[in-house]
């Protein structure tokens, strides 16, 4: 269906960089879903075919592998630094893989220490921007966000964002260093940053929005469902339990007749959708797979009319809630 990297005149800005309005989120190429069907290389090709579009958000954190997904992103970078517009992540900890148990540690000496590490794996000198991955309970909001302000005077990052927060912590953070971006989940069956007033904050503040699992972990492409391998985090999330998906399928359904309707894939229509809620809105589907990479570039081009949105705010509300089946520690991945 679509042949070569398409190529979108339009531009959005991150970090007070020009971007593709569609960015690249690189978590799954080493992290959280059917580890048996990994392929580095094939992984780090999608990742320089998505550059060869123009300069794009790449998106990944320290907890991805742990650590593997920034040295297969630095990999693919290597040669190729300024085409991409660089964000990771620090302030989680994966304290037992098999059992899936993920601590937040936002401690000012842990952070000093993963940006250092980060830079390392990356085999760059600075990223264009370092998110806050998750607000630690046990340590004051200032006191990890200054270690984050400090990278930035130390140029190890050029700006700095976090994820996950509401507005009073997007307030007090911005009251001591300038908040880049919000990375928050947004999508189709995601709507909490619009409930929330986070997304508006960030339009009103000069911040990206930059949503994460915007394809609902692929759900929302209509190619995703079923049963996953025990080791795909999806097998144990509340939306993709059998029951949750037999009540889930409907929102798939009526998002496959809406992009049937616009001459586009559901995938697209899930990303035009959320490009369309601000100019200040720059997505990060995950793919390992050209063909999808492609698809999802493509979305920029799909416009959805009024009437469309207005369909596409009347989809069933999402079966589950978006993390663990019962009260998990932290599965922010
Ligand atoms: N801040 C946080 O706490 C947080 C949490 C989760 C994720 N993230 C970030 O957000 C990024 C995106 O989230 P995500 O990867 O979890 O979920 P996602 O983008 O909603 O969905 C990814 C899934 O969709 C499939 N897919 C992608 N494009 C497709 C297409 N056009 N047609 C059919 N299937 C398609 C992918 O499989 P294929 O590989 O086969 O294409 C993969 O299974 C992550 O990579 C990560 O960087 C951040």
């Amino acid at each position: 269906m679509f042949t070569g990297v398409p190529a979108t005149s339009q531009t959005r800005h991150v970090a007070g960089r020009a971007v593709g309005p569609v960015g690249l989120g690189c978590m799954g190429m080493s992290f959280a879903y059917t580890p048996s069907t990994r392929d580095d290389d094939a992984s780090v090709a999608v990742l320089r075919r998505a550059l060869d579009a123009g300069p794009q958000l790449v998106d990944t954190a320290d907890v991805y592998g742990p650590f593997t997904n920034e040295e297969l992103v630095g990999r693919a970078l290597r040669d190729r630094r300024d085409d991409a517009v660089l964000a990771t992540k620090g302030g989680l900890v994966v304290r037992d893989e098999r059992a899936e148990v993920i601590d937040r540690d936002a401690r000012p000496e842990h952070l000093r220490a993963a940006i250092d590490a980060s830079l390392q794996r990356l085999g760059v000198d600075h990223v264009d921007l370092w998110y806050l991955h998750r607000v630690d309970p046990d340590v004051p909001l200032e006191e990890s966000w200054g270690v984050l302000a400090e990278a930035v005077q130390r140029g190890k990052a050029r700006a700095i964002g976090l994820s996950e927060v509401s507005v009073d912590e997007l307030e007090r953070a911005h009251a001591i260093h300038p908040v880049a971006a919000l990375q928050s989940e947004l999508s189709l069956w995601t709507r909490d940053p619009i409930l929330e007033g986070t997304l508006d904050w960030c339009a009103r503040h000069g911040a990206a929005f930059v949503p994460f699992c915007p394809l609902g972990r692929g759900y929302l492409t209509g190619t995703v469902g079923g049963t996953f391998d025990v080791d795909d985090m999806r097998s144990r999330h509340a939306r993709f339990t059998p029951e949750a998906q037999a009540v889930n399928v409907r929102i798939v359904e009526q998002v496959r007749a809406i992009a049937a309707g616009v001459g586009a894939t559901p995938a697209q229509v899930a990303l035009a959708w959320t490009l369309a809620q601000g100019p200040h809105v720059v997505p990060i589907p995950g793919t390992r797979n050209p063909a999808h990479l492609d698809e999802n570039l493509a979305a920029a081009d799909v416009v959805l009319d009024d009437a469309t949105l207005a369909r596409l705010d009347l989809l069933p509300p999402a079966e589950g809630a978006r993390y663990g089946r019962s009260g998990p520690p932290v599965r922010p991945a």
